[in-house]
């Protein structure tokens, strides 16, 4: 099966030189001086937090890409708060960082401090999320998958498995975390598919956080509530993985009697997918360092780059998935 992550950009995007450096730190509050000293590129990087097995592949390979790429890397974990995102790009522009990055943990509200990193001439690249703001000047770029797309993947399989039937389909959905962009995009983008057939129809829909533990609890809910549920979507691997555990602790067989679509395809879902515990992945590769790093050298040689780098994914069904398995790397 063809594929991983390549880069929709104009004239392609080169990898950036491989050059021992310096690792990670959690260091944004730490006062220290970030762009000046040496030649290296400082990068100011908050990321969302550590809710899923995505989010930690994503953090490794920011931080393995940027010490390969040679750049000084100030790692800071926003544990699922803006508050602390906002406040680590405050520090990253009180320490004249060269660029930043970011991963944001809702789509609203980043006018403000983003205008701050404009005037103080620092570059700002958007990882992974978008946000709403239609001032696209207060970033430079944005990498990272369509989550929209993603969601009318998940929807399209399911009106495929259900063609030719005309049974109401019920459908729970365990969704993100609220305000997110991909909570957003993979909620809408499914809706919009699955609209075409009123025979399917999403009974409860409800946050689980993006976490194996609300997924788990949120789905023990569902059952309770709900004796009649036929699929289950839910906006990432770990929810579903969660959501498993409450269906076999209700006595349920998960991807049998309750389908179960999701998005991410990390190590754990893939397996539950080779296990037909899961039957449809949704792939969102977290395998952006390289592209990042790159933005970041261009960025901050002054450098015209695309406005959106597009990440290209792929889905997965069973048979896929145990193909995939051995070679996968997060
Ligand atoms: O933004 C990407 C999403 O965030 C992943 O799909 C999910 O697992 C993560 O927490």
């Amino acid at each position: 099966m063809l594929r991983r992550l390549s880069v929709a950009v104009a004239g392609g995007l080169l990898l950036a030189s491989a050059v021992a450096g310096c690792g990670a730190s959690d260091d944004a509050g730490s006062g220290n001086s970030g762009g000046g000293g040496d030649d290296k590129i400082t990068l100011g990087f908050s990321q969302v937090g550590a809710e899923s097995g995505w989010r930690t592949a994503n953090t490794k390979s920011v931080q393995d890409s940027a010490a390969s790429a040679g750049i000084d890397l100030k790692f800071s974990d926003a544990q699922g708060k803006q508050e602390n995102q906002i406040k680590a790009i405050r520090n990253f522009i009180t320490q004249r960082v060269d660029v930043i990055a970011f991963s944001p943990v809702v789509e609203s509200g980043w006018g403000t401090v983003l205008k701050e990193a404009k005037d103080a001439n620092i570059p700002v690249i958007l990882t992974d999320r978008a946000i709403d703001d239609p001032d696209t000047t207060l970033y430079k770029t944005f990498i990272g998958s369509d989550f929209v797309e993603e969601g009318k993947k998940a929807g399209q399989w399911l009106v495929k498995e259900y063609e030719g039937k005309t049974e109401t389909v019920n459908i729970v959905e365990l969704q993100g975390s609220p305000g997110a962009a991909p909570a957003n995009d993979r909620k809408s983008g499914f809706a919009d598919v699955i609209k075409a057939d009123p025979k399917f129809k999403v009974i409860a829909s409800q946050t689980g956080q993006f976490t194996r533990t609300d997924g788990k609890a949120v789905m023990e809910t569902f059952l309770k509530s709900q004796p009649d549920i036929d699929v289950l979507y839910a906006h990432n691997d770990d929810m579903g993985l969660g959501a498993i555990e409450a269906i076999e602790a209700a006595g349920k067989k998960p991807g049998t009697d309750i389908k179960i679509i999701t998005v991410d395809a990390v190590k754990d879902g893939m397996t539950a997918l080779s296990e037909n515990k899961i039957n449809f992945i949704v792939e969102c590769s977290p395998l952006l360092g390289p592209q990042l790093m790159d933005l970041v050298k261009k960025a901050k040689a002054g450098e015209t780059i695309p406005q959106r780098v597009l990440t290209e994914e792929t889905t997965f069904t069973p048979e896929q998935a145990k193909e995939a398995l051995p070679s996968r790397k997060y």
